[in-house]
């Protein structure tokens, strides 16, 4: 479909178009690490790295990717506010999928400062045709905070050197996610 209904709908997408065979991509929220299996089963060669604050989303992801035959992988458990601590190389794509783990404690939720702080980073890491996706829901706890923290800081982004688009399911009921993408403008 042209036009989509589902926010996995446009990550599916975006990955299958842009080139991440043989390059570097970067999970900063693992979950259940479903965006994790889905980057490297759509790249052949390549090395993904995955973050998460909870050992149980390690473990989680670390269970699916290997059951799935992938160990092209790094998982680390540290905030995503940390990338390049651990990364120094360019990155293709960069996929956040924000708030809480489905499930678990409601509490332990990506918070406004360490996700700025982490796109911060990812744009210093994405390369020139690589593209920074951000998943954001609201409803729970602190959603409203980050999804305004998130409004102000990435519309306040460079327009000479970044494309920022804010993707919306404008005529959704029960405040549906909005998916924004990032680009570095060449
Ligand atoms: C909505 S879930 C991610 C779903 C996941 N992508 C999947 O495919 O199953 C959000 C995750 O972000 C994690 N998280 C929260 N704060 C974080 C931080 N500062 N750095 C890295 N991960 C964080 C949570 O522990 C949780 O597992």
């Amino acid at each position: 479909m042209i036009v989509k209904s589902r926010y996995y709908e446009v990550i599916n997408e975006i990955i299958e178009k842009i080139d991440i065979d043989g390059k570097v991509c970067v999970d900063c929220t693992l979950g259940n690490g479903n965006d994790s299996l889905k980057i490297l089963s759509n790249m052949k060669d390549g090395f993904l790295y995955g973050f998460d604050i909870q050992q149980e989303a390690i473990e989680n992801s670390k269970k699916l990717l290997e059951k799935n035959g992938f160990s092209n992988f790094k998982l680390i458990k540290d905030s995503h506010s940390n990338l390049k601590k651990h990364i120094d190389t360019n990155v293709e794509l960069i996929v956040y999928n924000l708030g809480y783990l489905p499930k678990t404690d409601k509490n332990i939720i990506t918070k406004p400062d360490t996700t700025i702080a982490s796109i911060g980073e990812a744009l210093e890491l994405i390369s020139g045709s690589g593209v920074i996706i951000v998943v954001s829901y609201l409803g729970h706890k602190g959603s409203y905070g980050e999804r305004y923290a998130l409004d102000a800081y990435l519309s306040k982004l460079d327009q000479d050197k970044y494309l920022v688009e804010k993707r919306e399911f404008f005529n959704q009921v029960n405040t549906p996610p909005v998916v924004y993408l990032i680009k570095k403008r060449c």
